[in-house]
């Protein structure tokens, strides 16, 4: 047993019956006990993943692993997954305590009503929602039916729990409170945890790593930190970061890298990050917003379109090489709208994409 690869996923396909491939090749592993983040933006394939771990799906090609066995062949029911599904989907006729013991009281592996009372008990009290016990769904609100949703996942103590856009009901207060308690929760119980989202933001916060994804293929497969520093290419660049990022069509010579507005000589650049060798041509050059600031030094000149407050940041907004440019400045930077400024680029955290978006630096 390779704790390392306690879910592996080999080389999944999915064609659905109308000939759309929604999974193109895909292969990951989940370490035991990890909280994993499927990121990537609607329609990107990660419900079909989790349908197909689940059972409720067959994949096209390719092969599911859990603990070192092909569960491929096996049923839904013997795959010990809990499933927490987008829209709860709780027994709306039954109350918070019959919800949560279901699970319990089906199926072949069900308890005697009493030992199944006992265990429900135990992980409402977990989830918080004892005193919901007698309440009926449609008396609770969002984050009490999550709760609810989770409990009952969670009663059968299954090896695997995989959780579809858990907090997209929820409104934004609630979604970061109950994200912390979520993984606090799968952390206690020691849960191995798959779970589905579009937000970077909320992956990035709860996920021991984070698999990116795009149309059916994996962007990249890291800890949070990298997709950041170290995007794979232009769409993990432009998918993850903070707030935005500003792209600058470059045409590359012998020595340097030219815009309409700057030119930047190749030997600023440090020279160990270049990934390759670069023919000359067109490219793109990304700059994060807080890599491209202002500095009485700087190389660039310009004129402060606006200022916007978010928080303890503000963004700057300027116009630099006919595009809308934004950049992060503090709350103490003496800058207001219209100042002339100069502008420092950190070479050491610019990258460069080919037109395909291929990262070459
Ligand atoms: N039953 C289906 N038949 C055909 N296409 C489907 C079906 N279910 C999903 N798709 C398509 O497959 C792609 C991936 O869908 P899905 O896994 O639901 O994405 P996500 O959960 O990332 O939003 C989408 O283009 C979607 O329209
Ligand atoms: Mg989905």
């Amino acid at each position: 047993m390779d704790n390392n690869k306690f879910v592996e996923v080999k080389n999944l396909r999915k064609v659905y019956d109308n000939g759309h491939e929604a999974i193109k090749n895909v292969s990951f592993s989940v370490k035991k006990g990890d909280l994993v983040c499927l990121l990537g933006p609607s329609g990107c394939g990660k419900t079909t993943i989790l349908n197909i771990l689940a059972g409720l799906l067959n994949p096209t090609e390719g092969d599911i692993i859990f603990n070192g066995k092909s569960v491929v062949k096996v049923a839904p029911k013997d795959r010990h997954i809990g499933y927490v599904f987008q829209n709860y989907a709780l027994y709306p006729h039954m109350t918070v305590l019959q919800n949560v013991m279901f699970p319990l009281i089906v199926g072949a592996n069900k308890k005697p009503k009493t030992e199944a009372k006992k265990i429900a008990t135990k992980y409402m009290e977990l989830t918080q929602i004892t005193e919901l016990a007698d309440q009926k769904p449609g008396n609770l609100s969002g984050g009490q039916q999550q709760r609810v949703a989770i409990a009952r996942a969670l009663v059968q103590e299954p090896q695997i729990l995989l959780m579809d856009e858990p907090l997209s009901n929820l409104d934004a207060r609630l979604r970061l409170k109950i994200r912390e308690e979520i993984r606090s929760l799968v952390k206690s119980v020691g849960i191995t945890t798959l779970f589905v989202t579009h937000d970077q933001e909320e992956a990035l916060s709860i996920g021991d790593k984070i698999i990116l994804f795009n149309d059916g293929i994996i962007q990249q497969d890291d800890l949070g930190q990298n997709f950041y520093l170290e995007p794979n290419n232009y769409f993990v660049a432009n998918f993850v970061g903070n707030p935005v990022i500003d792209n600058f069509k470059v045409t590359k010579t012998a020595n340097e890298l030219k815009s309409s507005q700057f030119t930047i000589d190749l030997a600023d650049l440090e020279q160990s990050r270049f990934k390759r060798e670069i023919p000359d041509g067109e490219y793109i050059l990304s700059v994060r917003p807080e890599n491209i600031v202002p500095d009485p030094d700087g190389l660039f000149g310009t004129t402060v379109d606006d200022i916007e407050l978010i928080g303890r940041e503000r963004i700057l907004k300027f116009t630099f090489d006919n595009e809308q440019v934004r950049s992060l400045i503090n709350l103490e930077t003496p800058i207001k709208r219209g100042d002339q400024i100069k502008l420092k680029m950190r070479f050491n955290r610019v990258f460069l994409f080919t037109p395909e978006g291929e990262r070459v630096y």
